[in-house]
């Protein structure tokens, strides 16, 4: 590899171009984020060994380097080995001459592998006539041969403004990124658009991506799964009335409970702890609608309804489960799959519980199942058992979220009945259907809590 675009996953979609010359363009309007990614571009390369020289009118030198640093970008560190060059042209330099013939003096004493220009609109300013700037971009597509390396020209797009002005430049670009940021329900979305790129196949055109303090740009990827390993290891359902009607199920399955909307059977919760409990899993649970102080209380709560102390059965229950409540309003969509994630990466669980997902159900926001299925099966390569809970407000999404589950468990009253008179459709792949009445879920969550409560006496002896 000759260089680096700075982010391991644009390397992996540009990965043709690593090993050319290539003249790269990333546009945006103000704020976009397009200086933080050539600043990161500079910075990794400079990692690499491969010298920056960072040709700019407007930036300050001092603004940048603290701006930067506090996206974990030290330019400082770079250039006091060597690497980095920071060079602010004179607004007199804003001749095509002058331009060039300092640019090559660079070329010749610094010797850089990356050039970044921020930004190029400021240059073109440069050359009032056609035929300069005819030449101009000339000199800059040839520019990337000339350093043996890659050559990076920030476009601005003025607010309101959706075109890239930059005449024939963008034709003969390698790539071209466009870096979006817009208002979604009052939450900030970023997305980078790859809108070309040389020699590579564009899989995901569009990546949402975010600027995160201490971190600088983060992109939001959705992991591709190619193929899914095979997981040998099953896990044992809590009750009989699962053990007759779905029996031993692979660690990788996904389970969906539905609910009508006026309906919550808090008894789920038992079953559920109970499969952890008892198999001796960590699981987390990641709840919509809940804190952890009512989580506490409904199983303290179903626990004493059953006779039993569930304060002190809650404490043995939290070596196993992890809860933590999250506003999926405050996240963009991909955002929020991208945290799930990282939550469930960093405590190793192999359980992971959604509750209230009728609460992310975005059916509306563009590519909501692809995100979804994408979260669902890197889990599921992950060898993850996904419990996923939600009332169902829609026939449609109970039938979405059914079409990319394994297992099926649909709580259901009938018109005018009483809760009691609830019933459970059990489906899991490769059964036939079994509709348990609400005796036998009772019987179920009984049995649950008495596995819950032998394995503390178990870890006492
Ligand atoms: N420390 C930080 N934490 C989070 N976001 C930041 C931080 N520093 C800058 N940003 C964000 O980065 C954006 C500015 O990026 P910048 O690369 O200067 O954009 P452009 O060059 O496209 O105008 C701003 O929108 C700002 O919100
Ligand atoms: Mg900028």
């Amino acid at each position: 590899m000759k260089v680096t675009f700075g982010l391991p996953e644009l390397d992996k979609m540009l990965k043709e171009m690593l090993h050319l010359n290539s003249l790269i363009v990333i546009a945006g309007h103000p704020g976009a984020g397009k200086t933080s990614l050539a600043s990161k571009i500079c910075y990794e390369n400079a990692k690499l060994g491969n010298r920056c020289l960072y040709i700019t009118f407007q930036e300050d030198k001092r603004k940048l380097f603290k701006i930067m640093k506090n996206l974990g970008i030290d330019l400082e560190s770079i250039e006091k080995e060597g690497l980095f060059k920071f060079l602010k042209l004179p607004i007199t330099f804003l001749e095509v001459d002058k331009l060039l013939e300092e640019i090559n003096d660079q070329i010749a004493n610094f010797r850089p592998k990356i050039i970044i220009i921020d930004s190029m609109n400021t240059f073109l300013k440069a050359a009032k006539e056609e035929e300069k700037r005819a030449y101009l971009q000339n000199y800059f597509y040839t520019l990337s041969s000339i350093i043996d390396g890659m050559v990076v020209l920030i476009a601005e797009l003025p607010f309101g403004q959706e075109r890239i002005n930059l005449g024939d430049i963008e034709f003969v670009a390698d790539a071209v990124l466009i870096m979006k940021h817009k208002i979604e329900r009052g939450l900030l979305v970023r997305t980078l658009e790859l809108r070309k790129a040389r020699g590579s196949p564009i899989i995901e055109a569009e990546i949402p991506f975010s600027i995160v303090q201490g971190y600088g740009i983060r992109l939001h990827v959705s992991p591709i799964i190619e193929e899914l390993p095979k997981h040998e290891e099953t896990i044992a359902p809590s009750c009989n009335l699962l053990e007759k009607t779905i029996g031993s199920m692979p660690i990788d399955y996904t389970i969906y409970i539905s609910y009508p909307p006026d309906m919550r059977p808090g008894e789920v919760a038992p079953i559920i702890i109970a499969l952890a409990v008892a198999n001796k899993k960590r699981a987390l649970v990641i709840s919509y609608r809940y804190s952890s102080m009512a989580f506490k209380d409904l199983v303290i709560n179903i626990l004493e309804q059953f006779g039993y102390d569930g304060e002190s059965y809650y404490n043995h229950i939290s070596k196993y489960i992890d809860f933590i409540g999250i506003n999926p309003f405050a996240f963009s969509l991909s955002e929020l799959y991208q945290k799930e994630i990282d939550l469930v990466t960093s405590g190793n669980y192999d359980i992971v519980v959604f509750h209230g997902i009728e609460l992310v159900e975005r059916t509306l926001e563009p590519r909501y199942l692809h995100k979804l299925v994408n979260q669902l099966l890197y889990l599921k390569s992950k060898g993850k058992l996904v419990i996923r809970l939600g009332s169902e407000i829609r026939e449609e999404i109970y039938r979405m979220n059914a079409a990319i589950s394994d297992i099926v468990l649909k709580f259901e009253i009938p018109e005018n009945a009483q809760y009691k008179d609830c019933r459970l459709m059990i489906w899991a792949r490769g059964n036939p259907r079994y509709y348990a009445s609400c005796g036998e879920i009772i019987e179920c969550v009984r049995e649950s809590i008495e596995k819950i409560t032998v394995s503390r006496g178990e870890a006492r002896g």
